[in-house]
């Protein structure tokens, strides 16, 4: 959720008042200041002659977003130091990279929700959601090449390559009743885990980290993402439409081997699989349909068994700053852990 000038706002404080504040809340209050730089950089660079281009952009960069990855990535270089200051590129370059991911997967699965509002390809096209995601990943090559921090430079490129290669390897495992769960983690942490890894280690990279700081914060990144992503999933067929801002359930319809699904078709029987293959990379497939395969789902706890494994990444990735010395800012980071597990949204 956005302001008037882009800036992120709390979700949660509008339903959880009374509550303190829970750890997202406190790591928007203290990246707040940064925040602000990285949304005026993010704004500037969305802009072009060409008028779709700012508009299909800015339509999406406006919707909100939790902006949760260029957060990681300015808190990471806080904990370590300013450095030469270029945490802010770097934040927006991943935010930007994140987009244009977004941009490009809702085209790949034919998603027409995101962040609440119509996907910008329901708008404006597939051809121009593929086109104005390109661009914004140009954009954010660019600010990274203005740090002249080529170590960084190469972080970034080899997350934006293992993203593409993990969302290329999911489509070919789309629908195919043979994925096993470990295929499934090697998606995972292809298409989502390396952008959260790579955010935090440019992050620990900007604040002039020692070696053991950027290892520390690779590994809480990449296992957050991996948490973050098993969540998403589950999300997928337990949350609620308004919340998530997407279409519950779209999972199955897409075929989408996750690792609910795949843990229900291995351990239902025939007629519960048979269930679960009617209705699975099946567009048409209908809400009764998608209740009938959570309840086999709930019936073998598969999405309980995907939250643990969340819950395992998650400490995990608690446990990989144990090595820092003891601060605030780092007490934070391990915090937001249970957010990416807690979520609903
Ligand atoms: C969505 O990421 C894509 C996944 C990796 C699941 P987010 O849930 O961080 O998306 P926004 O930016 O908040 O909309
Ligand atoms: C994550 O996968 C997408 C990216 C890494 C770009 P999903 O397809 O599950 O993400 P959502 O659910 O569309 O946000
Ligand atoms: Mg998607
Ligand atoms: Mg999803």
């Amino acid at each position: 959720m956005a302001n008037q000038d882009g800036v992120v706002v709390s979700v949660l404080t509008q339903t959880k008042q009374q509550e303190s504040p829970s750890a997202i809340d406190r790591l928007l209050t203290q990246t707040h200041a940064d925040m602000a730089r990285v949304n005026t950089l993010i704004l500037e660079r969305a802009n072009s002659h060409v008028d779709m281009v700012p508009e299909l952009a800015r339509y999406l960069i406006d919707s909100g977003g939790k902006r949760l990855r260029p957060m990681l990535t300015v808190a990471a270089a806080a904990l370590f130091g300013s450095g030469k200051g270029h945490a802010i590129n770097f934040a927006a370059a991943v935010e930007f990279m994140h987009n244009a991911t977004l941009l490009h997967d809702d085209v790949v699965d034919e998603s027409d929700m995101r962040r609440g509002k119509p996907a910008a390809r329901m708008i404006w096209g597939n051809q121009a959601s593929v086109l104005v995601g390109d661009f914004l990943l140009g954009q954010a090559f660019m600010m990274m090449v203005e740090t002249r921090d080529i170590e960084a430079l190469g972080v970034l490129a080899a997350a934006a390559a293992a993203m593409a290669e993990g969302e290329v390897f999911q489509l070919a495992k789309t629908g195919d009743l043979a994925t096993s769960a470990e295929d499934y983690a090697e998606v995972i942490r292809a298409k989502t885990a390396t952008l959260f890894q790579a955010a935090c280690e440019v992050g620990a990279m900007a604040g002039e980290a020692d070696e053991a700081g950027r290892t520390a914060l690779r590994a809480y990144g990449l296992e957050l993402g991996n948490a973050f992503q098993l969540v998403d999933d589950v999300l997928d067929y337990r949350g609620e439409t308004g919340t998530i801002g997407k279409n519950r359930g779209d999972d199955l319809r897409e075929g989408k081997m996750t690792l609910p699904v795949i843990l229900a078709l291995a351990e239902g029987n025939e007629a519960e699989q048979k269930i679960i293959t009617s209705a699975l990379g099946d567009a048409e497939a209908s809400d009764e349909q998608v209740r009938a395969v959570v309840t086999i789902m709930e019936r073998y706890n598969t999405l309980g068994r995907t939250m643990d494994k969340a819950h395992f990444h998650a400490r995990a990735a608690a446990d990989a700053l144990s090595p820092l010395p003891q601060s605030a800012l780092r007490d934070l980071l391990a915090d937001v852990v249970e957010f990416s597990v807690s979520r609903a949204y």
